[in-house]
């Protein structure tokens, strides 16, 4: 492809709708919080800890996901972390993010939800008033652990909510994902969607198209993350057409993971050619080699993207957002212009 297409994608304004803020936490932050901390960690160096990052399936990211977010542990940390990865969305002219994160992994090791929601919030509000880069917050389950943490999982966070309710709007399910079907979280999900909250769950990574069937029928997501195991189920892929039910695709998440052996290989294309409002996203960038111009220009190239293919992603980013339709509208009147000019 031409350095102009990939100029192209840079610049194109896009939105990213699964990203992980704990999976943004590159080696060399997380290198100064343990400092900063005084945390013991398993590596000597940055390199090191880049090295290990040799993935053979979710379970061992998750392993090493789970081990660095341990440096997390005061707001600053978490203000840090985010507004590095605002940075780089930025700089990928990422307009608006909807961040995933997992209270769990911190409430596990004595950090409360109130400094989790304190750190990222007052970064992306920062951002908001100095550059107009918006965003919101998904609280996560973990899905490894049971329906019953779940709830408490929420009953701590229900009380932050009238003070973040510019910017936690969601709840998702992540982590491991085979043997942890949607359903095991179907009564937590009901009461998040009687509170109002606009729900997604990660399904068909590695789980069957009947896990995107069950966070469809049981959970009633508004969006599947990842999704790509629907391909197997045609009935499932018809459904998805026709409901226009926007799936978070991760290529080189997927690529890391060996859901996929090869980019070349990856249905991403297939699944927009067929009609699916299918999005680019990173999940986990600094474990996974790469933000959003990254993921786009790997995959741009790796299926041949057309530059009007492009353009429908991008499209797409915002359509699938949950922000409100006028902002929506502003966006896809910028990303018009751009058109236009570029
Ligand atoms: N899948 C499931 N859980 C996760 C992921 C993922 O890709 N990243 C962080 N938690
Ligand atoms: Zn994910």
């Amino acid at each position: 492809m031409t350095s102009n297409l990939h100029d192209f994608i840079r610049g194109l304004p896009k939105a990213e709708l699964h990203l992980h803020i704990e999976g943004s936490l590159e080696p060399e932050l997380m290198f100064a919080l343990a400092q900063r901390n005084a945390v013991q960690l398993a590596y000597s160096s940055v390199e090191e800890v880049r090295a290990a990052y040799n993935f053979s399936d979710l379970q061992s990211f998750l392993d090493l996901y789970y081990a660095g977010a341990a440096v997390l542990q005061t707001e600053q940390d978490f203000y840090d972390l985010t507004m590095a990865y605002i940075e780089r969305a930025r700089a990928d002219n990422v307009r608006h993010v909807e961040l995933f994160f997992d209270p769990q992994t911190h409430t596990a090791r004595g950090i409360s939800t109130a400094i989790v929601f304190a750190g990222i919030a007052r970064a992306l509000r920062e951002a908001k008033a100095a550059h107009d880069f918006s965003g919101s917050m998904i609280l996560c389950f973990l899905r490894h652990l049971s329906e019953e943490d779940a709830f408490e999982t929420l009953a701590a966070a229900l009380p932050l909510r009238s003070q973040y309710a510019d910017l936690w709007n969601g709840i998702g399910l992540d982590s491991a994902e085979v043997g942890n079907p949607p359903e095991k979280f179907a009564a937590v999900f009901a009461q998040c969607r009687e509170l109002g909250f606009r729900l997604v769950a990660h399904a068909g990574e590695e789980g069957p198209p009947a896990y995107i069937h069950s966070a469809l029928d049981v959970l009633q997501v508004e969006r599947i993350d990842h999704g790509v195991r629907a391909e197997e189920d045609a009935a499932l892929m018809h459904k998805l057409v026709q409901t226009q039910m926007p799936l978070t695709v991760c290529p080189l998440s997927n690529l890391k993971l060996c859901v996929v052996s090869d980019l070349q290989q990856h249905n991403l294309a297939r699944m927009l050619r067929a009609g699916l409002c299918v999005t680019i996203n990173s999940d986990d960038p600094a474990y996974f080699g790469g933000y959003m111009t990254t993921n786009f220009i790997a995959t741009a190239d790796a299926l041949a993207l057309t530059r009007e293919e492009l353009i429908q992603l991008a499209k797409n980013s915002f359509c699938a957002s949950f922000a409100a339709p006028e902002q929506k509208q502003q966006w896809l009147n910028e990303l018009d212009r751009y058109v236009q000019n570029h």
